[in-house]
């Protein structure tokens, strides 16, 4: 099948390849030149584990192609997919749908035959309708049909959720389309991934329903932690006897310093204003958002509190700056938060990420950039793990401890065991457990 993905992002960069790798034949546009002269070269525009030998045996194979021409990729299409970034409007938390229906404008024009465009950006409850009347507007005789089918990939990951996904989410209004979603995602139902056919309103509204539950799994258990912290239990072994339970489940019960990331804020504001907008707030979703902001900015108090009370013209160690590991995305990062508020404290921060650094730089102009996990540690005053990086576990200890300028380690992700860290020497604070 002919494919074209509008927008080679994190989403439609990732969901091309597969779909490529597939033996679709598809054509991944992108407005923006640099990124498209990038891919052609074999350059990829993200770090994600896997892509650039996805891409390159895909472009290899004559089964993936880039183009910032989005007319006559469009033309010849069977299924067109708009995977262009949904942000946060600025001032309210609606989601900014410009880029989509911008998109869907252009496709309109371009259409030609029976095309199935595929909304598979996130999106509020009634887009598809949208898109549907903005295509239609552009050109009345067009011949489609408008599918919703949200992503769940996870960044760092994204390869293989996107090939072995728990399920895929389908929203159609007419069979016609339904046949194109079926035949486009044959070669994945043979592996046995559920097929879920809805109608576009419900796919829509399952992506941020997904979303806003996980987030408050983690918001719950974070302050879980905090109560643990008070009244001397440990969230960890909380969050494995109750995550055993199967009607709760183990993932997304890590206490740490607040969700971030370019899904979770986001899709949680944006949920939040649908709710409201319709008149069935969302009260435990607003809550969680509230939650969520304020536990970022507690981090660096108690990275303060455990430095002795005062950082000023104090060095702080970080490691790791973006949201989570295997990824080099900043967007909405903790560390967005909490490194700031260290620096108007008076401290100097000195960080590490093992890829984020360069995203990082304009975001976070103060910090002094580490060649190495070591050289950032080097005479700090404390040392604070903010990403769990595999290669953050595994630290020589000993390297640190005599590194450092004082051996105080603040564990926002609970890497290390409190007991042995005490037994090295560290002032050692983690989440979720008494001090
Ligand atoms: N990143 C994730 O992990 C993830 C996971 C699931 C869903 N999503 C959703 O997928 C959507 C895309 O997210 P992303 O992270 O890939 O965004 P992104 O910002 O990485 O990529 C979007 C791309 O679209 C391009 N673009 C915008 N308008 C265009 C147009 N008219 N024509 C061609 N290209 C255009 C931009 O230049 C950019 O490269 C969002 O709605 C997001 O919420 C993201």
């Amino acid at each position: 099948m002919r494919v074209t993905m509008i927008g080679s992002g994190y989403v439609g960069l990732v969901s091309g390849a597969c779909f490529a790798d597939f033996g679709h034949e598809v054509t991944c546009v992108d407005l923006d030149q640099a990124k498209i002269d990038g891919l052609k070269r074999g350059v990829m525009p993200i770090f994600e584990p896997g892509l650039d030998d996805l891409v390159a045996r895909n472009v290899e194979a004559g089964r993936l192609t880039f183009t910032t021409e989005l007319a006559p990729a469009v033309k010849d299409a069977a299924v067109v997919f708009i995977a262009v970034g949904t942000p946060s409007r600025r001032g309210d938390g609606h989601a900014d749908l410009t880029y989509v229906y911008e998109a869907a404008r252009q496709i309109g024009q371009a259409v030609n035959g029976y095309t199935v465009i595929v909304d598979k950006s996130t999106v509020p409850v009634g887009t598809g309708d949208e898109v549907d009347r903005i295509l239609r507007e552009a050109n009345p005789s067009a011949d489609v049909s408008v599918a919703s089918n949200p992503e769940f990939l996870r960044e760092g990951s994204a390869i293989g959720d996107f090939k072995r996904p728990d399920r895929i989410v389908v929203g159609v209004e007419d069979d016609r389309a339904k046949d194109v979603m079926e035949e486009l995602y044959r070669p994945l139902y043979l592996n046995v991934a559920p097929l879920v056919f809805t109608g576009r309103r419900t796919a829509e509204l399952i992506k941020y329903a997904a979303n806003a539950f996980l987030a408050t799994k983690i918001t719950f258990i974070n302050e879980i932690a905090d109560l643990c912290e008070k009244v001397g239990a440990n969230v960890q072994e909380v969050a494995r006897g109750i995550g055993l339970d199967n009607r709760i489940g183990s993932k997304f019960l890590h206490a740490g310093p607040g969700f971030g990331g370019s899904c979770f804020p986001k899709d949680t504001r944006a949920l939040v204003r649908t709710g409201r907008d319709y008149g069935a707030p969302i009260k435990i979703v607003e809550m969680v958002e509230e939650v969520n902001e304020a536990r970022k900015l507690a981090m660096a108090e108690r990275i303060i509190a455990a430095s002795g009370g005062d950082v000023s013209g104090k060095r702080i160690a970080v490691l790791g700056l973006a949201f989570k590991p295997n990824t080099d995305d900043m967007r909405e990062a903790p560390s967005l938060a909490i490194v700031p508020a260290l620096e108007k404290a008076g401290a100097t921060v000195a960080a590490f990420d093992p890829e984020a650094m360069e995203q990082a730089k304009p975001l976070l102009p103060n910090v002094v950039y580490a060649e190495d996990a070591y050289s950032a540690i080097k005479d700090a005053d404390a040392l604070v793990i903010l990403t769990e990086w595999d290669q953050f576990r595994a630290l020589d200890l000993a390297r640190v401890k005599s590194t450092l300028k004082s051996p105080v380690v603040v564990d926002l992700r609970n890497v290390y065991r409190p007991d042995d860290m005490a037994q090295r020497g560290f002032t050692y604070s983690g989440i979720g457990a008494a001090g």
